[in-house]
């Protein structure tokens, strides 16, 4: 079988050289499609692939589409909102993630973002510190268990919002870390909020106005999740009312400019989304990608998939 990887964002070259090793000691053969800039290159490549690994790469109709031989595709990741789920079922594909891979990496940059609005961007100004703050966790998988468990190290107090753990509060004891029952009552218990949820129907613009306007004059929010979660002008406006709101966010937002012009260092955005950009999430990630084909190929294993049959 053939393997693409396709990668607008590449791997480290450790991770490919390891990724090769699973698919060819299994007897596959690898493709490789890197840094590409203009989607007639992901379209040619597709063309011949039984497998491929993407991470956030658009996997749209038209891609699954010119990809005739593909049976499956893991988005080496956890958020698969870059894969057409519908076309792809249409299509007879297979869709997977690789839920908690990167998750770690993710979690040491919400603090790296944090430190650097508190600190306002290093700037020499004085700061404030982490430790006793109110931190929110919306929602709460993977990479939230991890930011609680630094958050703990650093002496604050956490709090989080998930649905599961709304109907199940004990799930957070274990990571000392206090459910509440709504989005709303996190915002109004929190100082600082960090996102955590995927982007989808019920999320995108979810973190609006209302919500933003519980926390207090001084909030911060950090979006290492997705941009779409953020309502863009909600946030706009809520810094522009309150003159010490914090935003940092690892995907630029559409309104880039404007919140650089407006707000100065009160804002940070990393110049390309590298949350789950370091060689361990990368090793972590890719490789479970290429071991999850190889078993679905030898056995028909579909444990981590995500769109309907
Ligand atoms: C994810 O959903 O796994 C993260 O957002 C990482 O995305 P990336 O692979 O594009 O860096």
């Amino acid at each position: 079988m053939k393997f693409l990887i396709a990668t607008e964002k590449p791997f480290a070259p450790a991770a490919v050289k390891q990724i090769r090793e699973i698919i060819e000691n299994a007897g596959h053969e690898t493709l490789l499609l890197e840094k590409y800039t203009d989607k007639k290159d992901l379209l040619n490549a597709v063309a011949n692939a039984d497998a491929m690994i993407v991470r956030s790469d658009i996997v749209d109709k038209e891609v699954l589409d010119a990809a005739k031989n593909l049976k499956i595709v893991v988005r080496a990741g956890a958020g698969y909102d870059n894969v057409d789920l519908q076309a792809a079922t249409a299509n007879g594909v297979c869709v997977m993630n690789t839920p908690g891979q990167n998750s770690n990496a993710v979690a040491e940059l919400v603090f790296g973002m944090l430190l650097n609005l508190v600190r306002s961007g290093f700037d020499g100004a004085s700061g404030s510190e982490l430790r006793g703050k109110k931190l929110g966790l919306h929602a709460f998988g993977y990479i939230g268990k991890l930011v609680a468990q630094i958050a703990n190290g650093f002496g604050m107090e956490v709090f989080a919002y998930s649905p599961s753990l709304a109907r199940n509060p004990e799930i957070g004891k274990e990571f000392n870390v206090t459910g509440v029952k709504s989005p709303e009552e996190l915002y109004e218990k929190s100082e600082i909020v960090s996102l955590h949820m995927p982007a989808n129907d019920q999320t995108k613009g979810s973190i609006n106005y209302e919500l933003l306007s519980k926390l207090p004059q001084n909030g911060i929010v950090i979006n290492t999740a997705r941009k779409e979660v953020a309502n863009e002008a909600d946030m706009v406006r809520i810094m522009e009312e309150r003159p010490k709101f914090k935003y940092a966010t690892d995907i630029k937002p559409n309104n880039h400019d404007t919140m650089v012009e407006k707000f100065g260092n009160r804002y940070l955005a990393s110049a390309k989304k590298c949350g789950a950009q370091t060689g361990e999430a990368n090793v972590n990630a890719g490789l479970a990608a290429a071991e999850q084909i190889v078993k679905f190929f030898a056995s028909g294993d579909e444990t981590f998939r995500v769109n309907p049959k």
